[in-house]
């Protein structure tokens, strides 16, 4: 089985079905699910839903990841099952079949390019835990309190040499084994990272539970007040469903062209989307009652899991090894996440007649330069806003504006345009027979790619741009 989950994630596997189904559809709900549990669960979903308000932020996300991030990730999953090709060359294969002109090409070079901007700040973020590794091996959480944990970070963010370092290695680390083709080694590891990672976020809800905050936390994250729900939070909670399943991107679409042509489609989609949301929702349980107990502030920003997790590590029994094994899941879930963003471009510049290595060399440099102006944006130049002019910019460090235009522009975007193919230019008779549903779901799905998704996207856009 496992050579078969290495010949399934690297592209091996071509003739669709050649393979027992089960242990394919295996590694494909493994190559998803690490793609999709990230970052954005335990770092970006606290940290938003904190700066929004939470309660009525959260519900609006778990509508937006059902109604729409969940049906488009089977989308994606089958145009890239049906074309066989990276997600620049899918698409325009699907839009060469069905329109007999390649202008849907434009879907995949969209979802490229949003790959690429994710990963080259990505990395940075997922530096940041790297040092958190060598911070708790160390002992440095032990009786520290709010304040020293919240150094740490802030002298961290503030030296660009060392953010340097922590991403420059973890880009090593993803180009790396993209480059080797040992993906499938690093992507085995979700199977016991992701109960590993679910089983340290519970113990830390435990933890809560008798020393922290939970009833504050619990009201917080679920008692909706939609008072508080802007139409900001809106396009922030639908573009974070985008993020959080990695879609709109090319992950899911280079992922499903790895798929086997027996495999259920629907049933990975929601296999994976139900881990991704219950990490999610775990990691707010785990984070929100530190942030009460000790006084800190629900929006304190992207530094909030940074600054609140070492502090019941700090205080736990064990704390020195749970807080190493915590951080260091948190690497290998970033990492898992990367290998997925750096596959649309690596596939496409194999497919330009690059060798696999050299394309993922290539794509993971270029996404290192960008990344080096997100680590500049945390320090010298945090006052640089370069859209400053464009309201919707106004403030945004570069950090900000690649964080905004991928999750709340492209993404979304990207999803109403695959919506907007899937349902509208493709034939009835090519999208069900790729998408392989039974008649009923069949349905439900085409009555969300047609209208539920496009009008949801676009009456958020609305909202927040016109005007
Ligand atoms: N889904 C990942 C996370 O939640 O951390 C982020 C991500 C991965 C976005 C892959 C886009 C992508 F193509």
């Amino acid at each position: 089985m496992s050579t078969t989950a290495a010949d399934a994630v690297s592209g091996v596997t071509t003739g669709a079905g050649a393979r027992p189904t089960w242990s394919t559809r295996l590694a494909f709900i493994l190559a998803a699910a690490g793609s999709s549990v990230g970052l954005g669960n335990i770092w970006k979903f606290p940290y938003i839903t904190g700066e929004y308000g939470g309660g009525a932020f959260v519900l609006f996300y778990l509508g937006c990841i059902a109604a729409i991030g969940l049906p488009v990730m089977m989308t994606e999953v089958m145009l890239g099952r049906r074309a066989r090709r990276s997600p620049i060359g899918a698409m325009r294969y699907n839009s060469e079949t069905e329109t007999g002109g390649h202008r849907w090409g434009v879907v995949g070079i969209i979802a490229t390019v949003t790959a690429f901007i994710i990963l080259s700040f990505y990395s940075v973020v997922a530096g940041w835990a790297l040092p958190f590794v060598v911070h708790a091996v160390g002992g440095a959480f032990t009786g520290a309190s709010a304040e020293e944990i919240g150094g740490l970070f802030g002298s961290l963010v503030s030296s660009p040499g060392e953010l340097t370092i922590w991403h420059t290695l973890f880009m090593l680390l993803t180009v790396g084994v993209s480059a080797a083709g040992v993906r499938a080694g690093v992507e085995r590891a979700v199977r016991w990272l992701m109960p590993a990672l679910a089983v340290m976020l519970l113990m830390l809800v435990g933890y809560n539970v008798a020393n922290g905050a939970m009833g504050e936390a619990v009201a917080f994250l679920f008692q909706p007040d939609f008072s508080k729900l802007s139409a900001e939070g809106m396009l922030a909670a639908m573009g974070h469903s985008f993020f959080t399943l990695s879609l709109a991107s090319g992950a899911m679409m280079a992922y499903g062209s790895y798929l086997p042509g027996n495999a259920s489609i629907a049933r990975a989609s929601v296999t994976v989307a139900i881990m991704d949301t219950v990490i999610a929702l775990t990691a707010g349980l785990a984070i929100f009652p530190i942030v009460f107990g000790n006084g800190l502030e629900p929006g304190a920003g992207p530094g909030l899991v940074f600054q609140t997790l070492p502090i019941a590590f700090g205080k736990m029994p064990g704390g020195v090894f749970f807080g190493t094994l915590f951080f260091v899941l948190l690497v290998v879930a970033a990492w898992t996440s990367s290998l997925s963003m750096l596959e649309s471009q690596a596939a496409w510049l194999e497919e330009k007649g690059l060798s696999r290595s050299t394309g993922a060399i290539v794509a993971g440099v270029a996404a290192w330069l960008v990344g080096m102006t997100t680590v500049f944006s945390l320090n010298i130049w945090s006052d640089f806003a370069p859209l400053d002019a464009v309201p919707m910019f106004e403030g945004k460090t570069l950090f900000d504006i690649y964080d905004f235009l991928t999750a709340n522009i492209f993404m979304p975007l990207g999803g109403l345009l695959m919506a907007v193919f899937a349902g509208w230019v493709m034939s009835r008779k090519a999208s069900a027979e790729a998408l392989g549903m039974p008649e009923w779901l069949y349905r439900v799905w085409l009555v969300i790619m047609r209208f539920v998704a496009p009008a949801a996207i676009l009456v958020i856009f609305v909202a927040n741009f016109a005007g």
